[in-house]
């Protein structure tokens, strides 16, 4: 509609101009508005109802404006308002019914490798680590569902000080290789970290340990494979849990090999510099509103740090995927080494061309507005945060009583997951386990109940077609259709902002306006054939699509609810 409108308006002033319609936030008026027209009005030297009524008529004279409304006309004080025709809105819902992936235009095909997850070997899982675990398995599923090559790679943190301290830990037990258990490595890393911090010859031959390691001494090797071995165990569980997976399951530690590669090619570039016995490169720009420190390459005892082994991964990726993009889901305090490492990149003649994306989350707090706590007053593992979420959502009244173990598992995960990314991805949000699992409200299992509900009827009234006939029934049952055809610009909006947010609101608008759609049609006890043809057409194309939004979210379907 915005090609006749340009038409018309350029015609009017004898010069080519673009226009804007938007939504209108009077839907009881219209579907459309143009306000442009007080603009024109200056320009023409008229009233804004006389340019708005000329327009409109010329409009109304165009065989294509006429198929798409069944209004368009000036409104006082000039604003241009469109009401869609029942048959057009209904004619683009038959397009979506019939098309794959209802038809949404793809963006161009890249090829994108996305780090997320982060988790770190020889320490628990903890809530902080669930943040980039759902957000980035949402992101890496709007990503293919737009028809993107996606690599995902959980990038694990396997070669740190952590790593260090946990060996120094288990020798001081005298505890062999093959001895190590999960629950030593659980208790065991607190316990020297905290060493660390009282101690400093502790933390300097805890560092000492780290080093040996990435320099390849055997008896520390040994103890790292076993460490990794376990963890990594417990860190896939984890993520089995959550639904969340990744096609690599490499690590700091992988990238080691190709260091000499990157040293090689910044010294070539002239880009290591040293201070302090310390390798260096600078990354400050001479726009930068705050001081920019370098990138630390190398310590001084020749150790390699978090930067470099993040340079040492991008050259291998760049290596064995040739990616257009690489996107990173992490804490959004981490924005300062990802711009280090990015503005290193841009330097380096085989890394410039790659686009880099840091998509940094922010933190899951409690009731109190403090990082999440369990009613027991600890920063909690991930497993006792959804045993507590369980035992709240069992608790609940509202619902069935029984459920079977994986149906349980998905209704737990909608909630903790919905409850997340509903919130924009950079703001911190607060869990309160009591309001998001819930039935009622913005919650997960509102989804899937509306999802069910809505499933139900189609189950026991089989009667549903490709294409709806001509007509709309009544607002309820409009509104639900008017709120499908936002779907294209939502898809592209959240692929294009990698939003999930975006998504999980809009699902969150379609299940709160198909609810109001029943509870005002009962379609069940409907005599008119036709009517109910119509119906159960809608919500069976509605159901498709919160299916689908639901899967970009992670969110699995239980049986019942
Ligand atoms: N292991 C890191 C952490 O726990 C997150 C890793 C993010 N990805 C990366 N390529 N640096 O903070």
């Amino acid at each position: 509609m915005n090609e006749e409108l340009k038409k018309v308006v350029s015609n009017l002033i004898g010069e080519e101009i673009e226009v804007l319609i938007k939504v209108s936030n009077r839907p009881d008026l219209c579907d459309y508005q143009y306000d442009g027209t007080f603009d024109l009005s200056k320009r023409l030297h008229k009233n804004p109802m006389e340019v708005g009524e000329e327009v409109a008529s010329s409009l109304n004279e165009i065989p294509s404006c006429l198929e798409k409304f069944s209004k368009i006309e000036c409104a006082k004080p000039g604003f241009i308002n469109f009401t869609l025709s029942d048959a057009y809105i209904n004619k683009m819902l038959n397009n979506m019914n019939t098309q794959e992936k209802f038809g949404v235009q793809m963006p161009k095909q890249e090829t994108i490798v996305i780090d997320y997850g982060g988790a770190n070997v020889a320490k628990p899982l903890h809530v902080g680590h669930l943040r980039p675990a759902i957000i980035g398995e949402s992101i890496k599923r709007i990503l293919k569902y737009m028809n993107q090559t996606v690599i995902s790679d959980v990038h694990l943190g396997d070669y740190g000080l952590q790593i260090g301290q946990v060996i120094y830990g288990l020798k001081e037990e005298s505890i062999k290789p093959n001895e190590i258990t999960l629950e030593k490595l659980s208790e065991l890393y607190p316990k020297i970290s905290g060493l660390c911090k009282e101690n400093k010859d502790i933390k300097e031959i805890c560092e000492e340990i780290t080093k040996d390691l990435q320099d390849g001494n055997q008896e520390y090797h040994e103890y790292f494979q076993k460490i990794l071995e376990i963890s990594k165990k417990d860190i896939k569980k984890m993520y089995d849990y959550l639904g969340v997976s990744f096609d690599l399951w490499l690590g700091e530690s992988d990238t080691y090999k190709y260091i000499p590669e990157v040293t090689k090619e910044l010294e070539s570039e002239n880009l290591l510099e040293e201070s302090e016995g310390a390798k260096i490169v600078y990354v400050a720009k001479e726009e930068d509103k705050k001081e920019f420190p370098p990138l630390i390459y190398q310590k001084s005892n020749g150790g390699y740090l978090y930067g470099t082994t993040d340079l040492a991964t991008i050259y291998q990726r760049k290596k064995d995927f040739n990616p257009d993009k690489i996107l990173y889901i992490a804490d959004k305090r981490q924005d300062m080494h990802f711009t280090q490492v990015f503005r290193v990149c841009k330097k380096l003649e085989k890394l410039k061309y790659i686009d880099f994306e840091f998509l940094g989350n922010g933190t899951i707090n409690g009731s109190d507005g403090k990082p999440f706590k369990t009613r027991a007053g600890n920063t909690p593992k991930l497993e006792a945060m959804f045993k507590e979420v369980k035992e709240i959502f069992l608790n609940d009244e509202t619902h069935e009583r029984e459920y079977t173990e994986p149906d349980l598992d998905k209704i737990i995960n909608s909630i903790i997951k919905f409850a997340d990314l509903q919130n924009s991805r950079d703001k911190e949000y607060i869990f309160d386990t009591n309001k998001f699992a819930k039935v009622i409200g913005k919650t997960g299992p509102y989804i899937l109940y509306t999802y069910l509900r809505t499933k139900k009827i189609i189950t026991n009234n089989h009667q549903y077609v490709d294409n709806l006939s001509k007509t709309i029934y009544n607002v309820h049952d409009r509104n639900v259709r008017m709120k499908l055809l936002e779907l294209e610009n939502i898809l592209h909006f959240a692929f294009k902002n990698r939003a999930s947010s975006v998504i999980a609101n809009y699902l969150y608008e379609i299940c709160v306006l198909v609810n109001a759609f029943y509870e005002n049609n009962h379609i069940n006890n409907l005599e008119d054939n036709k009517k109910k043809t119509d119906w159960v057409t809608l919500l069976n194309l509605t159901t498709k699509i919160i299916a689908d939004l639901l899967d970009l979210l992670g969110i699995e379907i239980p049986s019942k609810m």
